[in-house]
This record gives C-alpha cells, structure tokens and sequence, in this order.
C-alpha cells in the first residue's frame, strides 16, 4: 500500500482509520473521501474529495488522479438503518460495492471492504460460529453483506484483483459513534456511562454479540492488507473479535470504574430481533493462522480507556 484511496473517510471506521494510514503511510498518500464534508483532523490535515460512491465516474476519476495503488471501499448503511431503508440500502450498499471493485479492476488497485458477522443469520451455529458455515441472513443487511463477500471473491478468481475483507463485530470507539447500526448500543453505553452514570439499553440482557476496540480494528485492517497474499484462503470474509458480550458484561465492567452505574432496558424490538438473528460468538481461527490476527483489548481494558478518553473529551468540552 503506498496510495490509498479511502471511502467513508467519516464514518466510524474511516475517520480513525485515515488518520492510522496517514501516520503509517504518509499525510499526502492517503485520499480521504466521503458524501459530506466536516471541519476535521480527516479533511483538514491531508486529501480530501466529496464523493457520492454510486457515481462510479468520479470515484474513478479520483482514484487515478491520486496514482492510488490501494482502494479501501467503507461506505455504506449499517444494519438498522439498512433495515428502515431496504432498497436503499440495496443501491448504496450494491452499487457503491460493485463501483469501487470496477475502479479498483481498472486501475489494477489492491482492495479492502468490511463485512459483518450481520453476515449470518438464524439458521447459523450461534456459539464459536466457525468460518466456512450457514450464512442465510434475514436482513438486508446480511443479504449485502454475504452477496458482498461473494462478489469480491468473484473478483479475485475472475480477475485477480486482490480482494480482502474483514467480517467485523460490533466496534467500540470513543472518536466518532456509529450511525444505524444494531450493535451501538456498546458504544452509546459508555459515553452515558460517563455523562450521567447510567444508559437504558435497547438490546435486551443476555443478548450476545462480538464486539471489537477500534485499534484492534485498525491494526485487523492493515495487518491483513500486508499479509503475504499466499498465506491467504479466506481472502474476503475473515471472522475477527476480541469479546462476546452481553448489556450486563458491559455493565459490570463499568462498575469496576463507576461503581454506581445503573443499567435499565427499554428493548426495541426491531434492533432487537436483528441481533437474536445474529451470533453469540465467532470463532477467529482462520485469522489467527493465515495472518497473525491477536487483538490487544479485552473486555476490561477497552472498558478503562473508554471511559479515560470519553471523560478526558468531556472535561475538556466543559471547560472550553
Ligand atoms: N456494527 C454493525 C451493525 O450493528 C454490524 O456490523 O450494524
């Protein structure tokens, strides 16, 4: 990777991720892209272009503008959104997909898209989900993200385009929140944790799910970017997580720093029935062994500097 072009560069992943890229790689190498524009490190301190990714022209026309070598496609509608949303999901998602694999095919382009452990459904082993399974998901969501991981294998055995992609957990970040996503809740129980010491969750107790640090994340990213090619099986649907947890684990934890935090439920029962659809656990194997996956944050730890960062960006709003 020497000239990376990103997309959804504001985004939860993206606005972490560019400003990764840019340390390691260079501030002028990584093109940072998005539909909006804020007054941030990710559009200040580096290149930045507006892009709307169903327009596969001008996608283009940036990429071979930056000389980009790597294309790393983040655009897209999480899951409860995309559930609210169904067809536009489908064209955002779909044709935002399809665009960046045409542009990385022209421009010979090393490539990278998330997918989601979303990418399973029901009818999936629920617990230490192994890599190669059922995948017959009942959101439109999943239903991207499965024909997604197919279709980048099919660029990969069609063209040999260098496909890769990561089936990420739910994300925990104290930079940018996550927008429409069933897994948020992870996310938004901290920032009420150091707000008001307390967070009515809408996912029920002893719901389940993978969760992840946003380093980990972004360390997952790159390392599987620079891993050797023919170490690589599972080139675009890697299962990766650091915890399996439940509101209640969450919320343990936090107590070990804020004793009197208190957790209610009001459970919404859309987000809800999207993550009973999802798995309790899956099983990181393939990645340990093809490329060396090892996430550093556990439940505990991400627990202390979240609540460390969130209170540190609070007091210094306060005082400001
Ligand atoms: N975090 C995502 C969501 O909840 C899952 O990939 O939609």
């Amino acid at each position: 990777m020497k000239k990376i072009l990103v997309t959804g560069a504001l985004g939860q992943i993206g606005s972490e991720l560019v400003v990764k890229l840019r340390e390691v790689y260079g501030e002028h190498n990584v093109m940072a892209t998005d539909i909006r524009r804020t007054d941030n490190e990710v559009v200040c301190n580096g290149p930045f272009e507006l892009l709307d990714v169903t327009d596969g022209r001008r996608m283009f026309e940036i990429a071979k503008a930056h000389q980009a070598d790597t294309l790393i496609h983040l655009a897209a509608l999480l899951s409860a959104t995309a559930e609210a949303k169904p067809l536009l999901a489908w064209n955002l998602n779909m044709g935002g997909l399809v665009n960046a694999l045409e542009v990385a095919r022209e421009l010979n382009c090393k490539f990278f898209t998330p997918s989601s452990i979303g990418a399973f459904g029901p009818t999936t082993p629920k617990d230490n989900t192994p890599q190669d399974t059922i995948q017959r998901p009942t959101t439109m969501y999943g239903v991207n993200k499965v024909a997604g991981e197919l279709l980048c294998d099919y660029y990969f055995q069609k063209f040999s385009l260098d496909t890769r992609g990561l089936r990420f957990p739910g994300l925990i970040s104290y930079v940018t929140p996550p927008g429409g996503g069933t897994t948020d809740y992870a996310v938004e129980i901290y920032y009420e944790a150091v707000k008001r010491q307390a967070y009515t969750s809408y996912i029920a107790k002893n719901t389940f799910m993978d969760m992840m640090y946003m380093p980990d994340a972004l360390k997952a990213i790159i390392d599987l970017m620079e891993a050797d090619s023919s170490r690589l099986t599972h080139r675009n649907a890697f299962n990766v997580t650091a915890m399996s947890v439940d509101p209640e684990a969450i919320a343990t934890a936090i107590r070990r720093q804020i004793p009197e935090f208190k957790l209610s439920y009001q459970v919404d029962p859309v987000r809800q029935a999207i993550a009973d659809s999802w798995p309790n656990s899956i099983d990181a194997t393939a990645s340990r062994d093809e490329w060396g996956f090892k996430p550093e944050f556990d439940l505990d730890k991400m627990t202390k500097d979240m609540l460390l960062k969130l209170s540190q960006k609070y007091s210094l709003v306060g005082a400001s």
